[in-house]
């Protein structure tokens, strides 16, 4: 959607003039203009200052910010500013203080402090964007909303308690229903009156392991999770509808935070108009690793295109080593976004703070408070750059013939399991076949069970250990049609209630893949098995390592591809496939080395005739964006020296350098070309 006032890149990030006097607004809008800044995100922690006390608002200071902006060619992604209530709300109305998982409850402090079921905060939070929405409806500045501020809480209060019990009502209508679900009958669990329900809490059935929350009941875990993802959501879309019965043409959304595990962000998303989304990657962050992130943003709206809310110009203050981005870097990195659908480049912020947490963190203004710094430099180049791209890029689309399946639910139930191992973790299993696509250049969609799978040629469900009601079906539909179908070990095993698929694993996929898992073994750190290779296929031969789990299957009209080097089960299948329909289904039982990951994600490429974009030296990445009949091909090179890339015979323009090349091209270290054709 090119916003019809701003057809162009936004440009900018998180202003805070409130953290400032007025003398120095004037100075910013000079050192903006100089940065060829276009968009202010304005007021994202502003109610203390909007609401001095209850019903009465004061938006002096933030008329004057909005109009200066305009007046200065400026546009603001107005916040809702709710994402911080006012000290003496919390004071009034200490429900609004979240209870946490050790039944503590919260004093006013910090953000996002604010429990999602509390009706004073919905009440009040939708009350202050009311008179924003009113106030600012026809203010020329306005080109987005910005709805509170990194969603995320679990809150554990009695008022929760009584939402949940509500919710599950809904969901389950009868408590007969809900004690087959949850399976209360183990340890005497069964509940006669919904009072009985407390929310799973480390006063509960929760305890801590660590990195991830162990739980005694996965049913109610779970529901538990979707319980508070879909309570944050109400908070959202509350102020959501609010804005958009007064501002209906206003594209509204909030910011998320790529893997962020607390919610399913696939469900929130259909209440976004735009997905936008923070981009926080340590410096030593792998690579692969960030680009799956802003494709799993992309997937989330079906691949429109997303806006990049925030990413530091250089430094971060929050992770244990905050490394300056290197030169380069940050335009490296803000490129990259835009390769993988990005239609906006924006930062966390625009002048550095003088106190607290983040007074550390990078801004465009830095400390020094004037334009001769690196960071600014680069900030003002990038910011050039991109005015010149125009509106050109925006809208364009990634044709990926992969999807890789990410589901919130299946994230949770996986990490909720008690065994068979503590190191079964979701996202990484992800990243892993990621990386093989990434390697080899080859765009990837990022879905969820719930997507149309019809579109692909293949579809790789990494421990796919949640099969939700009709995904089978589909899944079989797909791969009869020709597709091709990938899961790996500890899949298929249970169903949307964390129940066990009686009659053997992999549950309802064992058709599909034609085999039979009789048992599952957890290996320790430091035991290995291995996969044989039966016979060659593809680049694949010999032997690779294997870990973490090896699953023991039995065929089932499926053939092995590998067997187990050792152990009791050596010999029996780890590698299947299965000629289902016109398409094939295959299952990886165990945690292969990379090794084999990338070489059997190549032969699956080579099986479907799905080509790289292109061919190029090591760590450099490309990607296609396509608009109508043009096509833009983004070469980024992650290396710290520059490479020949080559680019065939055809004449291409490069629009960063607005150069026309063809044949063997050097791109310099950190460097990126987009190629128009
Ligand atoms: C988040 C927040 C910002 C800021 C940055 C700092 O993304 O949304 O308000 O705190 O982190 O990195
Ligand atoms: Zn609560």
């Amino acid at each position: 959607m090119v916003n019809p006032k701003l057809p162009a890149f936004f440009y900018g990030g998180d202003y805070n003039p409130e953290q400032w006097p007025e003398e120095i607004w004037q100075e910013d809008m000079r050192l903006f203009k100089l940065a060829n800044i276009n968009v202010a995100t304005v007021a994202v922690f502003s109610w203390a200052l909007l609401e001095p006390s209850e019903g009465q608002y004061d938006f002096t200071w933030l008329d004057k910010v909005m109009d200066m902006l305009y007046e200065n060619g400026m546009y603001a992604c107005l916040a809702t500013s709710t994402a911080a209530q006012p000290a003496w709300m919390s004071k009034k109305y200490p429900g609004i203080l979240p209870v946490t998982i050790d039944g503590q409850k919260r004093d006013h402090g910090c953000r996002v402090n604010f429990c999602p079921n509390s009706f004073d905060y919905r009440r009040a939070s939708q009350a202050l964007v009311r008179q924003l929405a009113l106030r600012y409806k026809d203010h020329p500045a306005l080109v987005a909303w910005h709805v509170g501020n990194e969603y995320g809480t679990y809150c554990y209060c009695e008022n929760c308690a009584k939402a949940f019990r509500q919710w599950l009502k809904e969901r389950y209508g009868s408590l007969e229903e809900l004690n087959k679900r949850w399976y209360t009958n183990f340890w005497g669990h069964t509940i006669y009156d919904w009072d009985e329900i407390v929310p799973p809490s480390h006063l509960s059935e929760t305890f801590s392991r660590g990195y991830m929350e162990g739980t005694y009941f996965q049913g109610m875990a779970i529901d538990y999770n979707r319980f508070m993802s879909d309570s944050s959501l109400a908070c959202y879309k509350g102020e959501y509808d609010i804005i958009k019965e007064i501002t209906p043409d206003m594209p509204v959304t909030t910011n998320l935070m790529g893997t962020f595990k607390p919610l399913d962000y696939f469900s929130w998303a259909k209440h976004m108009d735009v997905i936008s989304w923070d981009n926080y990657p340590s410096n030593k962050a792998v690579m692969s690793n960030i680009a799956m992130r802003h494709d799993l943003m992309r997937g989330l709206k079906a691949g429109q295109p997303f806006m990049l809310m925030e990413q530091t110009p250089s430094q971060q203050n929050w992770q244990p080593y905050n490394g300056l981005k290197r030169p380069g870097i940050m335009r490296l990195w803000s490129y990259q976004a835009v390769a993988h659908g990005a239609d906006t480049v924006m930062f966390f912020q625009l002048r550095q703070s003088r106190g607290a947490c983040e007074k550390y963190h990078g801004a465009v203004i830095s400390h020094a408070g004037h334009e001769n710094t690196r960071v600014f430099r680069e900030v003002s180049q990038l910011g050039e750059e991109l005015k010149k791209l125009g509106d050109k890029i925006l809208d364009s689309r990634i044709n990926a013939r992969v999807a890789i399946i990410f589901d919130w639910e299946n994230w949770w139930v996986t990490e909720y399991s008690s065994g068979p191992s503590i190191d079964l973790k979701y996202v990484p299993q992800i990243e892993k076949y990621y990386k093989a696509f990434y390697d080899m250049n080859i765009p990837v969609d990022m879905i969820n069970e719930d997507a149309d799978f019809s579109g692909y040629d293949v579809v790789i469900a990494p421990l796919m250990y949640m099969v939700k009601p009709g995904v089978n079906g589909r899944l079989e539909d797909f791969v009869k049609n020709g597709g091709t179908f990938v899961t790996t070990f500890f899949s298929g095993l249970v169903n949307e209630n964390d129940l066990v698929v009686m009659g053997g694993y992999p549950g309802q996929l064992r058709q599909l893949l034609g085999i039979w898992v009789e048992e599952t073994d957890a290996l320790f750190p430091d035991m290995k098995n291995s996969i044989i290779i039966n016979r060659p296929f593809g680049n694949l031969h010999g032997q690779y390592q294997c870990g973490l789990l090896c699953d023991i299957v039995h065929l089932e009209g499926a053939q092995a591809l590998g067997a187990y080097g050792s152990d009791f089960y050596a010999g029996m299948p780890a590698i299947t496939v299965n000629d289902f329909g016109s398409g094939k289904a295959y299952y990886v039982a165990s945690d292969p080395e990379d090794a084999f990951v990338k070489e059997f994600v190549r032969y699956i490429c080579d099986q479907k005739s799905i080509k790289p974009i292109m061919d190029v030296p090591a760590n450099v990445e490309v990607t296609q964006r396509i608009k109508d009949n043009t096509v833009f091909i983004f070469i980024l090179n992650h290396n710290e020296h520059a490479v020949m890339v080559d680019l065939g015979p055809q004449v291409q323009h490069e629009l960063l350098s607005d150069k026309y090349l063809s044949g063997a091209s050097v791109i310099p270290a950190r460097g990126v070309f987009i190629l128009e054709s």
